[in-house]
């Protein structure tokens, strides 16, 4: 796995119950996985060549993330590297821009964008669509960082992928797994509730009326096979009162199926791997009737929330997750899952717990 953060860190764990041998590409020995004792090298997912003494050693290549220039993904699909997913879907994780096209080519719904490169075609953009305008990096984004509202025209200091600033009902995440013959399994809609363009919650299942998730789960079959991805796939799906949109897709386990791991039977971890190392994939049912994530994120004053653990552990129900990260105020640090019968006080444990580690309980 190109990557050692918590998400490597996380198929780590999953890969030891498996008995499958794991191995990360970590940027230092500092790295999440690499904490947990996941076997490494250290490296850069930025130099070909590190990528390619990596994937030396390797039966496929799997990634905790997006930050792998594609060009080097081609390069070793080329060599004959085998890829999961492969170099051409991955790229509609790593490019906005690509993404946004290639799925308005295939039919699948998406906001109406344009890249901008001057002040006159943001302008023009603004005209037509209102202001104000979300302006995102096309690569490179993560966690909302690179995107950002446009209250008024201006001129890009790069060219800017332009939409307008949608009203969304909701939005919803719904992850399917993808096997390499095509066998599909999706988990049941998320709704993921974001501060600051951030994720901050995931409440499972999502409170739609069943039509409207059977559209979603339906959809994100329909996207994931049409790439041809192999593994797990996150669909980001904007709720507006003209429907569901697509917002972004990312191709491996994601943060809104973090609740997959005591909330479902098949953990989005295991089933990654399952799904890249194509063996059967597991069922994706939920284990209980109410599942609710909140994240953990370092909070201002820089205090690390694995100082507050014991008070989370008195939260009944909670399964803290700490990644063993440098706290830094604003950074994903952990989550915290309960699972439950009711949605309300599922929820609510799961904030608590989440707010105790915060410092802010
Ligand atoms: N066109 C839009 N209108 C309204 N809100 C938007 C729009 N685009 C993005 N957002 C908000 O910003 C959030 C982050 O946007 P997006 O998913 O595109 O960026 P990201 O940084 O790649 O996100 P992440 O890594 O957190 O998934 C969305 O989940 C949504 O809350
Ligand atoms: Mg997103």
């Amino acid at each position: 796995m190109v990557g050692a953060g918590q998400l490597a860190r996380m198929t780590y764990q999953a890969a030891i119950a498996l008995g499958v041998e794991l191995r990360v590409l970590a940027t230092d020995a500092g790295d999440a996985a690499v904490r947990a004792g996941a076997p490494h090298a250290v490296g850069s997912a930025a130099s070909l060549a590190d990528l390619r003494a990596f994937a030396a050693r390797a039966d496929v290549l799997t990634f905790d993330h997006e930050r792998v220039p594609p060009e080097h993904l081609a390069a070793l699909e080329a060599e004959g590297v085998r890829l999961a997913p492969g170099a051409a879907p991955k790229l509609l994780a790593q490019d906005k821009l690509v993404a946004r096209r290639r799925l308005r080519e295939l039919g699948f719904p998406v906001p109406p964008f344009a890249l901008a490169s001057t002040r006159w075609e943001v302008e023009e953009f603004g005209a037509e669509h209102g202001w104000p305008l979300i302006a995102k990096a096309p690569r490179g984004g993560y966690d909302g960082q690179g995107v950002q509202e446009l209250p008024a025209p201006c001129r890009p200091a790069a060219p800017l992928l332009l939409e307008p600033r949608l009203e969304l009902e909701r939005e919803l995440a719904v992850l399917v797994a993808r096997a390499p013959g095509g066998e599909s399994v999706a988990y049941p809609v998320a709704e993921t509730v974001q501060h600051e363009a951030m994720c901050r919650e995931i409440v499972v299942p999502a409170p739609i009326p069943d039509a409207l998730a059977a559209e979603a789960t339906g959809l994100a079959t329909a996207v994931t096979e049409a790439i041809g991805a192999t593994g797990v796939v996150a669909v980001e799906l904007f709720v507006t009162r003209d429907g569901l949109l697509v917002n972004e897709l990312a191709l491996r386990p994601h943060n809104s199926g973090h609740y997959t791991i005591e909330g479902c039977v098949t953990s989005q971890f295991e089933q990654h791997l399952r799904a890249v190392l194509d063996l059967p994939l597991g069922s994706a049912a939920l284990v209980a009737r109410a599942v609710a994530t909140v994240n953990v994120v370092g909070p201002a004053d820089g205090s690390d929330p694995a100082e507050r653990l014991a008070a989370a552990l008195a939260v009944p129900g909670a399964h803290v997750h700490l990644y063993g990260k440098a706290p830094r105020p604003g950074r994903k640090l952990g989550h915290v899952t309960v699972c439950g019968d009711d949605p309300e006080p599922t929820r609510a444990a799961a904030r608590t717990a989440a707010a105790l580690l915060e410092g802010r309980a």
